[in-house]
C-alpha cells in the first residue's frame, strides 16, 4: 500500500463503460453504450430479453471483448485482461443461469469462490504447505461468515443440486462474495424466484450495501424490485441506451415506456404513466 492514492481512485469513478460496441456476425448487442459506476453506489441495468444486459456483463468481466470503445476500472482500462485477472482486481459475479458445482456442498462451493483470493497460486502453496494451512483456515472462517450472512446454516453439508432453486440463487451469491468483490455483478438474482425468495434476496442485497459495503451493478427483470432498491437505473433497448437516471426519472420517460409497451411485468406506475400518455393522444387526436 502506497500513502498516496492513485490520482484515477481519488477523483474517477470505480468502473466507466465508454462507448461499447460489441457485435456478433451482424448482430449488435450493445451499440455504443457509456455508463459508469461509482463507489458505494446500487446501479441497475433494465432492459426487455435480448436488450444486452448480459453482454456487458460479459463484457465487464473480460468474457467478451468489444469491438470498439473501452472499459475501465479505476481509470484503467481492462479491454487486455483475462476474467481472472479482471476478478483478481475486485470483480465478481453471479450468472443468469446458476453456474454452481452441483454435486459439491454449499461449504465446497463457497470455498471455490476464495481460491482468487488465494496468494502465490497453487503450485506456491503446495511448496509452502504451512502457510497453505494458515490461508485455509482464513478463508474457512470467511466462508463461515458469508454462511451466516446469507442464512443458509442449516444448508451447509448439503449438495448444491439438491436444494432448492431460491437457495441455490443464494449459495451462488455467496460465492461471488466469497471472493470479497469491490464491484459485485448480479444478473437476475430473483429470476424465477416467489414472492418470498425475491424479498429475501433483496433484503440480502441491501444488506451487502449496508453493511459490506459493496458497489452493485443489478441487472433485474423484476422492475418493481429496481425501481425500489437502485440508486441510478439505465435502460437498454436493442443494445442502445434509451435512458438513466434516478428510478422516478427513468419511469416517467416515454421512450422507456414505450420499450417496455406489451410487457407483462411493466410495473403499475409504469402502466399509469403509459395510460396518461394514451390519454393526451387521445386528447390530442380528439383535438384535431
Ligand atoms: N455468445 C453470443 N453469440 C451470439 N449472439 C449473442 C451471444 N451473446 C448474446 N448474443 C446476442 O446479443 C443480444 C443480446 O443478448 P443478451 O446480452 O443476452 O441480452 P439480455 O441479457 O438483455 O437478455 C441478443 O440478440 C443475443 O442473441
Ligand atoms: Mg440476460
Amino acid at each position: 500500500m502506497t500513502a498516496v492514492a492513485p490520482q484515477a481512485e481519488t477523483e474517477g469513478h470505480l468502473v466507466e463503460f465508454d462507448s461499447v460496441k460489441l457485435s456478433f456476425k451482424g448482430v449488435v448487442a450493445v451499440n455504443q453504450v457509456s455508463f459508469h459506476v461509482d463507489s458505494g453506489e446500487l446501479f441497475s441495468i433494465i432492459g426487455p430479453n435480448g436488450a444486452g444486459k448480459t453482454s456487458i456483463f460479459n463484457c465487464l468481466s473480460g468474457l467478451y471483448k468489444p469491438q470498439e470503445g473501452d472499459i475501465r476500472w479505476r481509470g484503467e482500462s481492462i479491454l487486455k485482461l483475462k476474467p481472472f485477472q479482471i476478478a483478481e482486481l475486485g470483480m465478481g459475479r453471479t450468472f443468469q443461469n446458476i453456474e454452481l458445482f452441483e454435486h459439491m456442498t454449499v461449504l465446497e462451493n463457497l470455498m471455490t469462490g476464495r481460491h482468487i483470493r488465494m496468494k502465490g497460486g497453487v503450485l506456491a502453496n503446495l511448496v509452502f504447505a504451512g502457510k497453505t494451512k494458515t490461508e485455509e483456515i482464513e478463508n474457512r472462517a470467511k466462508v463461515e461468515d458469508i454462511i451466516d450472512f446469507l442464512e443458509i446454516e442449516r444448508w451447509r453439508k448439503f449438495p448444491v443440486g439438491m436444494m432448492p432453486y431460491g437457495m441455490q440463487k443464494r449459495v451462488e451469491l455467496g460465492r461471488a462474495l466469497a471472493m470479497e468483490p469491490d464491484l459485485l455483478l448480479l444478473d437476475e438474482p430473483v429470476a424465477g424466484m416467489n414472492l418470498e425468495e425475491t424479498e429475501d434476496m433483496a433484503r440480502f442485497i441491501l444488506d451487502i450495501r449496508e453493511e459490506l459495503g459493496i458497489t452493485m451493478i443489478l441487472v433485474e427483470h423484476d422492475m418493481a424490485l429496481v425501481m425500489d432498491i437502485a440508486d441510478r437505473v439505465m435502460v437498454l433497448d436493442f443494445g442502445q441506451k434509451i435512458a438513466d437516471g434516478t428510478p422516478a426519472e427513468v419511469q416517467k420517460n416515454p421512450d422507456v415506456i414505450r420499450a417496455y409497451l406489451g410487457e407483462e411485468f411493466a410495473s403499475d406506475d409504469l402502466k399509469e404513466v403509459e395510460r396518461e400518455l394514451e390519454g393526451d393522444a387521445i386528447e390530442a387526436a380528439e383535438g384535431s
